[in-house]
């Protein structure tokens, strides 16, 4: 019986370790907020400023959009174009990595992902993927067409590479800059085949694939691993901007124009249980501390009542009978000394 829950009580130990085990990552980015890595506002010049050109500038001056071909809908040619102003040729390359062309530069430069971004069950897979593949590859500035340019981005070219935070947790994909062959974007690349999994849902399977909470993992991982050093040409840090430096309207570089086109109810959901969650952790562990109540009640009932219990056991087992049935357990008792009597 001492035996039986000490092995019961380990078991669960080794679930709730295994399972902590298996979210730590995602449990640390709950913590981990990246303030440390900040591009704060002190460090940028007001737009406009003389400093814009004295700082060395170390990502090339390319910008990078992906559309599945090369007529972009009137909704997102406002964005486009505002980025195109700001960063005119000759000085700023555009690049626009349509199917046809993600297709063909993957087939050319690293064939060896060739299968994977072919099997990508979502379109999106293949826009997430690419953008990383392009950063690393030629290094620039990847903006989604749902954002617009604001201000000129030389001053974040002063950064070996940089992302944007998104709230609640982990960084987003939607904004990115990196110098050439970036350690982090490199191990990005690597990475990203070992995430080819599917998670019932369409929205995690993106996101856990190729999207955002891909990317967040892999960069918490990278920090963690303490490659997060270095702000030179050759540096690894991955610098961050946090939405006050993104969100008020004269300094941010970028304006949100449109939600995210390819939403669909299972988003719906999962913003629903982001805005509950403390509701969702209290029905976890109710349900989580239920399962092993119910386990142990279960190993009690049938596993040590079916045993044959010997002689001099019997009053401790009736002991724990619930006390419904001790009382029960009781009359009978009296009923046989009363024969006796
Ligand atoms: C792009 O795709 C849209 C719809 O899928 C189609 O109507 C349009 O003709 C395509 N444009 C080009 C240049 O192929």
């Amino acid at each position: 019986m001492r035996r039986g829950l000490l092995l019961f009580l380990l078991l669960n130990v080794a679930i709730i370790l295994f399972l902590v085990n298996s979210v730590w990552t995602l449990l640390t980015l709950l913590v981990v907020d990246g303030s440390e890595d900040a591009i704060s506002k002190a460090e940028l010049p007001a737009p406009g400023s003389d400093l814009i050109d004295d700082r060395p500038q170390l990502i090339p001056k390319i910008i990078h959009q992906t559309y599945k071909n090369t007529s972009i809908p009137p909704v997102w040619q406002e964005a486009q174009t505002s980025c195109l102003n700001l960063h005119p040729a000759p000085q700023w390359e555009y690049k626009l990595w349509t199917d046809e062309k993600s297709m063909q530069f993957i087939e050319a430069e690293y064939p060896w992902f060739l299968d994977t971004f072919r099997g990508y069950q979502y379109p999106i897979q293949r826009a997430d993927s690419i953008r990383y593949f392009v950063l690393a590859h030629y290094g620039g500035v990847y903006i989604d067409f749902d954002d617009g340019c604001n201000r000129a981005l030389e001053p974040l070219l002063s950064y070996p590479a940089f992302v944007r935070r998104t709230m609640p947790t982990g960084i987003s994909n939607d904004v990115m800059g990196a110098v050439p062959q970036h350690p982090f974007f490199m191990r990005v690349i690597e990475e990203i085949q070992n995430y080819d999994k599917s998670w019932i849902m369409p929205y995690i399977t993106v996101m856990a694939s190729t999207g955002p909470l891909f990317l967040s993992i892999i960069w918490r991982r990278y920090t963690a691993a303490g490659l997060n050093f270095g702000d030179g040409a050759d540096g690894g840090r991955v610098r961050i901007l946090f939405p006050d430096e993104y969100n008020n309207y004269s300094w941010s570089f970028f304006i949100h124009h449109l939600g995210n086109s390819w939403h669909g109810k299972d988003v719906q959901l999962i913003f629903w249980m982001a805005r509950n969650w403390v509701l969702l952790t209290i029905i976890g562990f109710t349900v989580g501390f239920s399962v092993i109540f119910s386990c142990w009640w279960a190993y009690h009932r049938f596993v040590l009542a079916s045993r044959p219990a010997p002689e001099w056991k019997v009053a401790t087992i009736r002991q724990r009978l619930p006390f419904w049935r001790r009382v029960s357990a009781q009359k009978e008792y009296e009923l046989v000394r009363r024969h006796e009597v």
